[in-house]
């Protein structure tokens, strides 16, 4: 059964949240460069289905705090001043000046696909990001003190590129950070996908929440449904991409640091060797004109309690280019009133911690709608062990919660602890999500 949404409701949701992701991104109330708008255009390409192998970053590690004032700038949300400070004075020791010094030890993701640009093919490091629609890529144009940290795009040294005459992009956070620059049409390179003509953005600069990141060479956005933040409008590289696939979806099979498989990401078709095992996949529709993988779920449960927590509000972004995930406070105050001892700490802005030992982490549950077709509802438990994201390196045996509170109401963003726990399939053609649990290792 779908969840039914009173006007009222609807309202709220437009003011509470398509408010605070407008000024994130500059949404649009249209979406003329959408998937569906360039789909059957493109008969004569050869349809094919490709994995990209992630690599884990060898230089990852993990900085809690800083993940999360890094979710919190990305989805509009405030970051609190203590967070800030504590952040500056985690910073590294060893001479280095200036945020961008400071926040590049701390700030390393753990999911990096090396993706071509250009004639020949130059790769880089990129996020794959299911939480923008963007792909843009430091490059020679980069300012240099940003620059210094990345491998560039040389865009001089393709034969292909070719500029965007006054064309411009820019992406701006909540807090007022900003990365921007200038337009490129060259060839992109997926795999063995290769994409005559995309919409390349070149960085001119960025602030540092963004530059910080030196493993980092760009962002490949593949957010559903979601304009390019450009002038003039450019397709976005998740349309052009489709008319190549096989099937217009792609799958994501996130693992945790613990686990030794190799995480990817497949494009155009569903491998049967990559859920043999698992549950059946579970689909639920994306909400009505999403802009992001956004979807309705109908509730929580923490194990061991007697309880399903269950909320018609409830809705969430399946971002893999946020690495926690962040739920409204009663959500944080339900899961972590289960968990003996843990505490908000001010210092770090109201960061959920617990004691590292002595006990295990309840499983989190989530409830999904029903599928369409009455298809029976599904329960997707991430496991305790993912609920604990780090361990403090200060002595005090402290560890940081994987799931942080924000302040969003029911509205929440599904990062990548939670997609570890899953199977998931983004599917642009049938405007849905797919989850299955997965069958995970056993702890290490
Ligand atoms: C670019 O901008 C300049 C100055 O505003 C203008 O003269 C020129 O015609 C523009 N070019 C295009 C292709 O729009
Ligand atoms: C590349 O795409 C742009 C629009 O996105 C188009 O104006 C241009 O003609 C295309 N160039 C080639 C060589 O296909
Ligand atoms: C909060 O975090 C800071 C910085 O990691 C740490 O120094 C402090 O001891 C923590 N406080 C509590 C109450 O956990
Ligand atoms: C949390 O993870 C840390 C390692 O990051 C580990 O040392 C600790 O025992 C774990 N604690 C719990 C309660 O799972």
């Amino acid at each position: 059964m779908a969840v039914v949404r009173a006007p009222l409701c609807f309202l709220l949701f437009v003011l509470v949240i398509l408010y605070p992701l407008a000024i994130a991104f500059h949404l649009p109330h249209e979406n003329p460069q959408g998937p569906a708008a360039h789909r059957g255009k493109f008969s004569n390409i050869a349809r094919r289905s490709v994995t990209l192998d992630l690599k884990r970053n060898p230089n990852y590690n993990p900085n809690g705090p800083a993940e999360y004032a890094r979710a919190l700038r990305k989805w509009g949300a405030e970051v609190p001043q203590q967070l800030v400070h504590s952040l500056a004075a985690m910073g590294d020791p060893g001479g280095k000046t200036g945020e961008v010094d400071a926040e590049s030890i701390k700030n390393d993701r753990e999911y990096l696909s090396r993706v071509g640009f250009g004639t020949p093919l130059q790769w880089l490091n990129m996020d794959l990001d299911t939480g923008s629609a963007d792909v843009w890529v430091y490059s020679t144009e980069t300012q240099p003190e940003v620059a210094k940290y990345h491998t560039l795009w040389k865009m001089e040294e393709s034969s292909t590129a070719k500029k965007v005459e006054n064309g411009s992009w820019m992406i701006t956070y909540g807090d007022g950070s900003a990365a921007w620059g200038n337009i490129y049409h060259d060839t992109v390179s997926l795999a063995s996908i290769t994409i005559p003509n995309a919409t390349v953005e070149s960085a001119l600069s960025a602030a540092p929440p963004l530059a910080g990141d030196p493993d980092l060479d760009g962002i490949f956005g593949l957010s559903y449904g979601l304009p390019s933040l450009t002038t003039p409008p450019q397709q976005t590289l998740l349309s052009a991409l489709l008319p190549h696939l096989e099937s217009p979806l792609f799958t994501v099979d996130l693992h945790h640091h613990s686990s030794h498989k190799p995480s990817s990401y497949t494009f155009g078709t569903i491998p049967a060797s990559h859920h043999t095992g698992h549950a059946p996949l579970h689909y639920t529709r994306l909400i009505p004109q999403a802009q992001y993988w956004q979807f309705a779920y109908r509730g929580i449960h923490v194990e061991g309690q007697e309880e399903w927590y269950i909320n018609p509000l409830f809705n969430a972004i399946a971002d893999t280019g946020t690495t926690l995930m962040l739920l409204s406070r009663p959500t944080a105050e339900l899961y972590y009133g289960s968990v003996p001892g843990a505490w908000r700490n001010y210092t770090l802005g109201g960061i959920w911690t617990f004691p590292c030992s002595g006990y295990k982490l309840p499983d989190f549950e989530i409830g999904l709608v029903a599928d369409i077709g009455g298809v029976e509802e599904a329960v997707i438990a991430v496991p305790g062990r993912y609920m604990n994201y780090s361990a403090f390196t200060d002595g005090t045996g402290t560890c940081m919660g994987g799931l942080q509170e924000w302040g969003y109401d029911e509205f929440g963003i599904f990062g990548d602890v939670f997609l570890k726990a899953v199977y998931a399939v983004f599917d642009v053609g049938a405007a849905r999500i797919g989850f299955a649990q997965k069958v995970l290792e056993p702890e290490v």
